[in-house]
């Protein structure tokens, strides 16, 4: 496995594999590595000739009071992680070498963004969006691997690779989750053990309410205020929303007839943590 940082190096190895005709899978990340970015890189070996994942904490997707500076970073850990999970090339580029000025262009995301994330945290899609679409052109991959765990980052970057015409298949990948139910998050670190112990409340309350869902409920306000209740037995828990949407629109939905999306991000203290259910047997 190599370790690049310079653009037109890696430019150089992809060329050479391209011109053997290997298929390349990509799996981009901020670093701090679990089981869920690893289960995208085992995914993507098995999928493809050669595998990189790129580790870059994006600047452009953060919010000035949010925890750019203070988000984990183990990169020794992590080499070894994509090592064992089979990567071939890790890009790590600095700063410099990938936003070596202030950029005059993004990408503009639309409808998608704003409503769910996009409205606590304003521009953060317009900087994924920026900066996925740079490294799926530095790194021209024929598969790009994506967490459900973002599900609305992974409704946009679908949507992106369509309206931008990115030459590149954009591949889901299952939310892996702690033996109690808590999804993985490189943000996990950040908690308590109080605030650990109570976080599992978001994913028990999705559980039941997927229970509702199987029940025959349809009411989205109903499963809605449900789901708010049970959040709030936990008195660490501060909710930031829950909504339920369509699941490929992600626009906000009444009666459930189609497949939806239920996010949801809650507060333990300073830490944002998200999870969702998707629910497709309508
Ligand atoms: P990061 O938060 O590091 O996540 C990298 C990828 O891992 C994303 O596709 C995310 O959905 C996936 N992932 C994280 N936790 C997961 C889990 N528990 N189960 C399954 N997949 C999981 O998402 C980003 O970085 C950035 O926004 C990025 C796309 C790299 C752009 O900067």
């Amino acid at each position: 496995m190599e370790t690049i940082s310079k653009i037109n190096e890696i430019r150089n190895i992809i060329n050479e594999w391209k011109r053997q005709g290997l298929t390349i899978g990509f799996v981009p990340t901020m670093g701090c590595l679990h089981q869920g970015h690893l289960s995208l890189i085992e995914q993507a070996k098995n999928e493809n000739d050669k595998v990189i994942v790129s580790i870059f904490v994006n600047p452009l997707q953060f919010r000035p009071n949010e925890d750019f500076s203070r988000y984990p970073r183990s990169l020794d850990k992590d080499l070894e992680g994509c090592r064992n999970f089979g990567a071939d090339l890790v890009f790590t580029p600095s700063l410099n070498d990938l936003l070596p000025e202030k950029n005059l262009v993004y990408v503009d995301v639309d409808l998608l963004g704003n409503n769910l994330c996009g409205s606590s945290r304003e521009g953060h899609f317009r900087g994924v969006c920026t900066i996925v679409a740079k490294l799926f052109n530095i790194l021209t991959p024929d598969k790009s691997y994506f967490g459900e765990k973002d599900a609305q980052q992974l409704a946009i970057i679908t949507r992106m690779a369509e309206d931008l015409n990115f030459n590149t298949k954009i591949v889901p990948c299952a939310i892996v989750r702690e033996s109690d139910g808590l999804a993985m998050s490189s943000r996990n670190v950040y908690l308590t053990l109080e605030e650990r112990q109570a976080a599992t409340i978001i994913s028990k309350s999705l559980s039941s309410a997927k229970s509702l869902l199987q029940k025959g409920k349809r009411d989205s306000l109903n499963i809605k205020s449900f789901i708010i209740d049970s959040i709030k037995t936990e008195p660490l828990a501060n909710i930031d929303y829950v909504e339920i949407v369509d699941h490929s629109t992600l626009q906000f939905v009444d009666i459930i007839e189609k497949p939806i999306l239920i996010a949801v991000a809650v507060y333990f203290g300073k830490t944002r943590l998200i999870d969702n259910l998707t629910y497709k047997e309508v």
